[in-house]
């Protein structure tokens, strides 16, 4: 049966991984795959975790199963942090949160749904998007198509083309949004953009899917949920996937959750019960062990203020990195042409050169970014943005 199989080329981000790993070079750069490096190049386990992380295990009594929509003091609490004490919908008990393996499982999950309940729908994706949005929303079945989004060689958002792409779309099909620190771009909606997002959404009546992935890692976490929050306020319906890989560092936990909105309490249970048979018909219950830390932070006032803290420090590393990288680049140039990347937010921004320079830059220089030229800042050092935007100045025209 398997021999009709034909060998698969790696996933783009974990291929570059591997490849980065594999490089003996003692220079070599990673800014791949997205993942925060503090200034030795560790992904840290973040303190409030560690803490947390003891407290579960020395309270432990029993690794039997806790739920079908994992914990409910920990869906609370994402529900809270997403939308905010007193959002309308959860006013009006027309919210609905399952725990999730990772913001990939929220968004598996919710694709599944909408494949449930409206097989025919196309799901409308940013251009560019997170490459793995593709397989994790059109393994469901569900019809892709893409709204414009960012110009790269201008390096500034397509809003007006986003909308009047959007506003031709079919009455009751899905818009992939991203929540925050847009992955691959760094370039986000204003509130003004949001606003006339929200509107156009509601006008025609299509379904918000929200990922917010990186909150906290903009300004902070209330700012960073601002537009999902504006949304969610506005149409009847939306689907909100949530990830804790970043702001959290529980990456190899697989954290994370989806929110549902429906239109009314009944619609929202019956929408739920699906969620949960979806989820039994996958993984069946979402692991517990990153959650259950997550959800000892959030209750616990000291921790939290220590995640806050750990949480600004992380943004604050990255946005240095950008000012760093922009100027080193302004020194090795001569000119403003990468000054965008200051004022982007996120761990990502698109350099805006072609695969021929990324190629170069890494095969010549051991300088690791993904084939559309996204970077990770946070793999940006003191010690070597000097070096990358040497390596830029001399690929990027030749
Ligand atoms: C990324 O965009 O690099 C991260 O979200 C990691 C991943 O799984 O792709």
């Amino acid at each position: 049966m398997f021999q009709q199989l034909s060998r698969l080329s790696p996933d783009a981000i974990l291929g570059l991984m591997a490849k980065y790993r594999a490089d003996p070079s003692t220079s070599k750069v990673d800014l791949g795959v997205g993942v925060f490096r503090d200034l030795s190049g560790n992904t840290p386990v973040l303190a409030c975790v560690r803490r947390a992380e003891q407290a579960v295990l020395a309270a432990q009594t029993t690794k039997s199963y806790v739920a079908a929509a994992g914990r409910e003091e920990f869906n609370s609490a994402v529900e809270e942090m997403v939308l905010g004490g007193a959002h309308v919908a959860r006013r009006d008990r027309r919210t609905r949160t399952v725990q999730a393996p990772g913001g990939c499982g929220a968004l598996r999950v919710g694709a599944e749904l909408i494949r449930a309940a409206a097989p025919a729908v196309s799901v409308h994706v940013s251009d560019p998007t997170w490459g793995n949005h593709i397989p994790l929303l059109g393994s469901s079945g569900l019809r892709l198509d893409r709204y414009p989004y960012y110009d790269a060689a201008k390096h500034e958002l397509r809003f007006d083309a986003m909308l009047e792409r959007l506003d031709r779309a079919a009455e009751g099909d899905v818009v992939l949004i991203h929540g925050c620190c847009h992955n691959p771009t760094g370039a986000d909606l204003d509130p003004a953009q949001w606003q006339a997002l929200a509107q156009l959404l509601t006008r025609r009546r299509l379904i918000p899917f929200l990922d917010i992935a990186y909150q906290g890692f903009a300004v902070d976490l209330d700012q960073d949920a601002a537009g999902v929050r504006l949304v969610a306020e506005q149409v009847p319906e939306a689907l909100i996937a949530v990830s804790f890989s970043k702001n959290l560092g529980l990456y190899r936990e697989r954290v994370g959750a989806l929110i549902i909105i429906g239109e009314n309490e009944s619609r929202a249970d019956a929408m739920l019960s699906h969620v949960l048979q979806i989820a039994r018909g996958i993984y069946s219950m979402p692991p517990d062990h990153g959650a259950a830390i997550a959800t000892h932070i959030f209750a616990n006032p000291a921790l939290k203020e220590e995640w806050l803290r750990e949480l600004a420090a992380m943004r604050t590393r990255i946005d240095d990195m950008r000012e760093l990288l922009a100027t080193e680049l302004r020194r090795t140039t001569g000119g403003a042409d990468f000054d965008f990347i200051r004022k982007q937010r996120g761990m990502f921004s698109l350099l805006g050169v072609s695969t021929q320079v990324v190629e170069r830059l890494r095969d010549k220089h051991h300088i690791y970014m993904l084939s559309d030229s996204r970077m990770n800042l946070a793999g940006v050092m003191p010690h070597n943005a000097g070096y990358v935007a040497e390596a830029v100045a001399a690929e990027r025209l030749a």
